[in-house]
C-alpha cells in the first residue's frame, strides 16, 4: 500500500474535520455533483471549524493545523484553508498570531459578536429576522426624498444646517420634537431637552453622566446588546436580574439595594428588548419608591416605541426628578439618520452637554435639520401609523404560524423570544436556520454578564420586505422547530 502526500498530511494534523462527510462531498471523485453541494469549500471548512470550537473538539488557545498542511489532507488548495481561516477570522472565533500560526479565540465571558458583520452579511438572499430595523416601506423613501428637497429649498435652513449650535440643538428644533412626541402622546419639555445621535449615544450618554468607573448600574438579566456594551466601555460594574411576566423583579432590585447601591437602572419599560415583557404598573411604582428611596437614577429607553394604547405610564412621569428618558427616530424614520434624545431633569442636562460636547460637540445640524422637516410634513405620522398596524399584522402572522411553540412578545412590538424546544441549542438552531436561509439571533449577546445563556433566540417581524416574506421565513423556522437537531453531520 503507498503513502500519500494526503495520507502523511493526515496523520500530521492536529485537527481534521469528519474526513468521510468531507470525502463525500467534497472530494473530486465524490459522485456528488456541483449543483447538490453550493456550500463553497471553504465556507464548509469554516462552519466545521466554528463546529468544532463550539463543542469544545477545538480548545480555546489551540493552534490550528498549518494552512499548507490542512490543504494537503483535504486535498484542497492552500487558498481554500487561508479564506476558511480568514472567514473563521471574521467570525470571531480564531486569531492569526503573526509568525506563529491562527489559534482559537480565547473568549471572554462578555465577548460579544460584532453586530456589523450581521448586517454586512446581508444580501445573500437569506430572509433576515436578526435585527430590529423598522418595516421597509416606499412612503420612506418618498417622504424623505420630499423632506431633503424641502431643506434644499431653503437657504435659511440650509445656512443654519452649516453652522455650529448649541449641544442640545436650536429651540426651534427642540420644539419641533416636544410637538411632535406631544402628538404621539408622550409629554416632555423642549427646555430639558437634548439631541443626539441616536437611542445608542444617548444610552451612552447618560451612563457617561451619571456613573462613574466602577460604579453599579443594573438592568434586566436579558436586556439590548448596546447597553453592555456601553458599561463595559465605561468600566462600570453590570448586574442583570431576573425578569418575569410582570417585568424586571423590583423586589430582587430591592434585596440587592439593601447590600449595595445601584447608581441607575436601565430599563425598557414598555417592552423588554428581546423578550416583550412589559414592567406591570405595580412594579413601575415599586421601582419608582425604590429609587427615591435608594437614591438612583432610572433610565427609561422607549427607542422600541410602541403605539400610545400599549403604553403605560411612563418612569418620566412617576419619578419626574430621577428618570431620563430616551427617545429615537431609528426604529420609526431610519437608523442611518442617528437622531434621537432624551428628555431629562434639568439638574443634569449640563453633564449630559458637557458628555455631548467631548463626543461629538452636537448632532449633525443637517441631519437633524432634515429629521424636523420631515416630521413638520407630516409624513412621519402617516409612516408611524401604518407601521404600527403593519407589526400588529405580522404579529398576529406569527401567533398562526409558530402556533403551540413557547415564546413571548409584544403584540405590538418588532422582537420575539422563542423557546427552543428539544435538544436545540441556540447556537446550533442559528446555524441551522443560516442553512434554510433564515437569518435569527442567539440570546448571548443579550445576557448580562456570565449568567446561563437560555436555549432561545430573538427573532424580529419587522426587516423583510413583505409578509409574505416573513411568512415563508417563520415556516422555515416552524419545519426546524419541528425536528430535532441534525446530528453533528457538518458538511
Ligand atoms: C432598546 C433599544 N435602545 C436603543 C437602540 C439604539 O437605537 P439607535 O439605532 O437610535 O442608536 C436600540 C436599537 O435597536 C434598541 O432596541
Amino acid at each position: 500500500m503507498t503513502i500519500t502526500l494526503r495520507d502523511k498530511a493526515q496523520a500530521r494534523c492536529s485537527w481534521l474535520p469528519d474526513l468521510d462527510a468531507w470525502r463525500a462531498l467534497h472530494h473530486p471523485s465524490s459522485n456528488r455533483s456541483a449543483a447538490d453541494n453550493k456550500t463553497p469549500r471553504y465556507k464548509a471548512l469554516a462552519d466545521a471549524l466554528a463546529a468544532a470550537i463550539q463543542q469544545g473538539e477545538l480548545q480555546p488557545d489551540t493552534r490550528l493545523p498549518p494552512q499548507r498542511l490542512l490543504a494537503d489532507a483535504l486535498e484542497v488548495t492552500t487558498g481554500t484553508v487561508t479564506r476558511a481561516y480568514a472567514e473563521a477570522e471574521r467570525r470571531g472565533l480564531v486569531e492569526a498570531r503573526v509568525g506563529s500560526g491562527t489559534y482559537v479565540r480565547v473568549v471572554q465571558a462578555d465577548d460579544r459578536p460584532d453586530f456589523y458583520h450581521l448586517m454586512a452579511e446581508g444580501g445573500d438572499g437569506s430572509i433576515d429576522l436578526s435585527l430590529s430595523l423598522m418595516v421597509p416601506c416606499p412612503l420612506r423613501l418618498q417622504s424623505l426624498h420630499q423632506a431633503m428637497q424641502q431643506v434644499a429649498a431653503d437657504p435659511q435652513q440650509l445656512a443654519a444646517a452649516l453652522a455650529y449650535q448649541s449641544e442640545r440643538g436650536q429651540p426651534r428644533q427642540l420644539q419641533v420634537f416636544a410637538d411632535w412626541l406631544q402628538r404621539l402622546g408622550v409629554k416632555v419639555n423642549p427646555e430639558q431637552m437634548i439631541i443626539t445621535d441616536g437611542g445608542q449615544h444617548g444610552i451612552f450618554l447618560s451612563l457617561q453622566a451619571l456613573l462613574a468607573p466602577g460604579e453599579l448600574l443594573v438592568s434586566d438579566a436579558l436586556t439590548y446588546p448596546g447597553v453592555i456594551a456601553a458599561a463595559r466601555e465605561l468600566h462600570l460594574r453590570h448586574q442583570g436580574l431576573p425578569l418575569d411576566e410582570e417585568g424586571l423583579d423590583t423586589h430582587a432590585l430591592e434585596r440587592l439595594c439593601q447590600q449595595q447601591r445601584p447608581r441607575a437602572v436601565y430599563l425598557m419599560p414598555d417592552q423588554n428588548n428581546p423578550t416583550g415583557r412589559v414592567l406591570s404598573p405595580a412594579r413601575r411604582q415599586h421601582l419608582a419608591e425604590l429609587a427615591e428611596r435608594y437614591d438612583f437614577w432610572i433610565i427609561e429607553d422607549a427607542v422600541q416605541f410602541l403605539p400610545p394604547e400599549f403604553r403605560l405610564q411612563r418612569l418620566a412621569d412617576l419619578a419626574p426628578q430621577r428618570t431620563l428618558y430616551l427617545f429615537s427616530s431609528s426604529k420609526i424614520l431610519a437608523g442611518g439618520l442617528r437622531v434621537g434624545l432624551i428628555a431629562a431633569p434639568a439638574g443634569i442636562l449640563p453633564r449630559l452637554m458637557a458628555a455631548l460636547r467631548a463626543h461629538c460637540w452636537m448632532a449633525p445640524p443637517l441631519m437633524v435639520a432634515l429629521t424636523c422637516a420631515w416630521i413638520e410634513s407630516g409624513e412621519t405620522d402617516r409612516l408611524l401609523r401604518w407601521q404600527w398596524q403593519e407589526v400588529q399584522a405580522r404579529q398576529q402572522l406569527l401567533g398562526e404560524v409558530l402556533a403551540g411553540q413557547v415564546y413571548s412578545r409584544h403584540p405590538a412590538g418588532f422582537v420575539v423570544w422563542l423557546s427552543l424546544p428539544g435538544d436545540w441549542r441556540a447556537g446550533e438552531f442559528v446555524r441551522a436556520a443560516a442553512d434554510a436561509g433564515v437569518r435569527v439571533l442567539a440570546a448571548e449577546p443579550f445576557c448580562v454578564g456570565n449568567q446561563a445563556v437560555p436555549r432561545a433566540v430573538r427573532l424580529c417581524v419587522s426587516p423583510p420586505a413583505e409578509r409574505e416574506l416573513l411568512k415563508e421565513g417563520l415556516l422555515r423556522l416552524k419545519h426546524l422547530l419541528e425536528s430535532p437537531p441534525q446530528g453533528r453531520a457538518v458538511f
